[in-house]
């Protein structure tokens, strides 16, 4: 596969969901850019946003087995990762596998359930892997999570750890419809749709194999220039030394912002990350790792606050390539 290829195959993706998700295709972009690094994506907003929906479009339209969980308080951790039960006529145990043996797994309103659950994920999505029972077994590829929650001010709501954050590679706010042109154009789709949900007459625009190779040509075909390396670690470095910041975010969160600008190049037909690539996804991909002190917090300040300083205050790389 080559870079016109990947990028023609994107815009095809992208259109699907667009299709349905309407108004918003930066999001969809950041989406698509994150699932071909294998990131998980939490989605945050209020609800009737269309984070379910924009989540199941993904599953249909990427041809990749999916399942979708729905978060309660009583859900347990064998509800996700699956169980072993005694097979007497076999004299064994059998594993019965949960929903987690997907390609995407969707997790809807995560924090409506309770820590030890939402923690029943952490191996899967750091490792792609889970352990059930003492048993360790391998997910299949590709393996992303899609989450989406409320904001956590919302009540009944367990706000998901630090630790948990940290592995969601991106956290998207999908907001309101931007203009009232796009809110009339969601109105008027599901008036032709017919129904509330049109995911399911969506049909894949693309198989397993193929978009294994797109995300082989992120992982192989993508330059990235030590200056905009640098410019990754300045940012990171310079939202870690923020007086108001706790703790600041991981090299986890310095590979992430990597990883993203390389889809991100590629998604706009480029072999080689550009500083506007880092700059476009830092926010997504930063600001929930930020703790912020006590006393800050409580003034309402946030991660966002901290990036933004960050992204103001730190030099961005100029050289002929970038322009
Ligand atoms: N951008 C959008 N494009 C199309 N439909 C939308 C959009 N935003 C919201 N909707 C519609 O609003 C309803 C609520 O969406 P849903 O995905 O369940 O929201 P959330 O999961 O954010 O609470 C759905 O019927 C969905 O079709
Ligand atoms: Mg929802």
């Amino acid at each position: 596969m080559d870079a016109k290829e990947f990028k023609d195959l994107a815009e095809n993706i992208v259109g699907a969901i667009s299709s349905v998700y309407i108004g918003n295709e930066p999001v969809v972009r950041k989406t698509l850019a994150a699932a071909l690094v294998n990131g998980n994506v939490l989605f945050e907003d209020y609800p009737g946003l269309g984070k379910t929906l924009l989540a199941k479009a993904f599953g249909r339209v990427l041809g990749l087995k999916y399942t979708r969980v729905q978060f309660t308080p009583d859900l347990l951790p064998a509800d996700i990762l699956g169980t072993k039960v005694w097979r007497q006529n076999l004299g064994t145990f059998e594993l019965i596998k949960g929903p987690v043996f997907t390609n995407v797994l969707l997790a809807d309103e995560i924090n409506r359930a309770p820590p030890k659950t939402q923690s029943a994920l952490l191996e899967a999505m750091e490792e792609r892997q889970v352990t059930i029972e003492g048993e360790t077994f391998s997910l299949e590829r590709p393996f992303f999570v899609m989450a989406t929650q409320n904001p956590i001010e919302f009540e009944g709501t367990y706000p998901l750890p630090e630790a948990q954050l940290d592995r969601f590679l991106v956290r998207l706010h999908v907001g309101y419809p931007r203009t009232e042109e796009d809110e009339l154009a969601i109105l008027e789709a599901r008036l032709s749709w017919g129904k509330d949900d049109p995911t399911t007459d969506l049909k894949p625009v693309i198989d397993r194999e193929t978009f294994i190779e797109m995300q082989e040509l992120v992982e192989n075909g993508v330059y990235v220039s030590r200056d905009v390396l640098r410019y990754i670690v300045n940012l990171v470095r310079n939202a870690r030394a923020d007086s108001k910041v706790e703790a600041g975010p991981s090299p986890r969160g310095a590979i992430a912002l990597m990883k993203i600008a390389k889809a991100n190049a590629l998604l706009d037909g480029r072999d080689f990350v550009i500083p506007d690539d880092v700059k476009t996804l830092a926010m997504d991909v930063l600001a929930h790792r930020v703790v912020i002190k006590a006393e800050y917090s409580f003034e309402g300040v946030g991660g966002e606050d901290v990036i933004k300083d960050a992204l103001k205050k730190t030099p961005v790389p100029k050289g002929a390539e970038y322009e």
